[in-house]
């Protein structure tokens, strides 16, 4: 396959463990994935044969990671694994990384002003991805499902699309947030004479970043296209 000229998007839609590449490359497949690797590589002035090597070499070794391809599976299946899988997670990691945030702030915030506006940071991007979470759940995923299962009535004043275009927005904002996470944490490197808690806590966001992409990813790229096409679709019959 050509990578170069496949989008970011694709090439992780594909096979998501490729992720990794493009987290170590800074490479984003998330909110701003909808572009060729080509493009992308050009404008970060990375060489585009380069990581397209690493792409390769990772396909022929592929075995670390996710492999399924979700663009494969119906819209009740994906919408069920991203509920188990990423909203679990997270249910799981937030309030873990806020005790952590909050002990590295109170304990280096003197010396490390940075570490109190990650704190910052990181709390108010917890309760917004929390709210987040609840919407797809009460709302858009119950929809997505009725769609897929035939059992929604389309009506132009109630589609999809609407709370789609919302969540969307809500994504972008958490990328922004993580973005900033990221900087206030120098790149997750730990300062020498770093404790233990701290690397624990730079793990833990490292961790929290690459499973909300290629969570957004999954969402964007393929759950809510396929939800807003069978919409369309199940209109196109009435
Ligand atoms: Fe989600
Ligand atoms: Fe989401």
């Amino acid at each position: 396959m050509v990578y170069t000229e496949t989008t970011v998007a694709r090439l992780v839609t594909e096979r998501p463990g490729r992720s990794r590449v493009f987290e170590k490359m800074g490479i984003d497949y998330c909110c701003g994935g909808d572009r060729p690797l080509g493009g992308v590589c050009a404008e970060k002035g990375l060489d585009a044969e380069v990581v397209a090597g690493m792409l390769e070499a990772y396909d022929l070794g592929a075995g670390a990671g996710e492999q399924v391809d979700w663009s494969q599976a119906s819209i009740t299946e994906l919408a069920d694994h991203i509920e188990e899988v990423h909203h679990g997670y997270l249910r799981e990691a937030l309030p873990r990384l806020e005790r952590l945030v909050e002990r590295v702030a109170q304990v280096h915030g003197a010396e490390h002003p940075e570490l109190v506006e990650l704190c910052e940071t990181f709390v108010a991007l917890k309760a917004d991805l929390e709210a987040h979470q609840l919407k797809e759940e009460r709302v858009l995923f119950p929809m997505c499902r009725e769609i897929d299962g035939e059992r929604a009535r389309p009506d132009p004043y109630r589609t999809v699309n609407d709370p789609i275009a919302v969540i969307v927005g809500e994504h972008e904002e958490a990328g922004v947030a993580l973005a900033r996470l990221r900087e206030l944490a120098g790149d997750y490197e730990p300062p020498a004479g770093a404790c233990n808690t701290w690397r624990a806590m730079l793990d833990g966001l490292a961790e929290l970043e690459r499973d909300t992409h290629l969570h957004i990813h999954k969402e964007n790229h393929i759950l809510f296209p396929k939800a807003s096409a069978a919409e369309a679709t199940l209109a196109g019959r009435q």
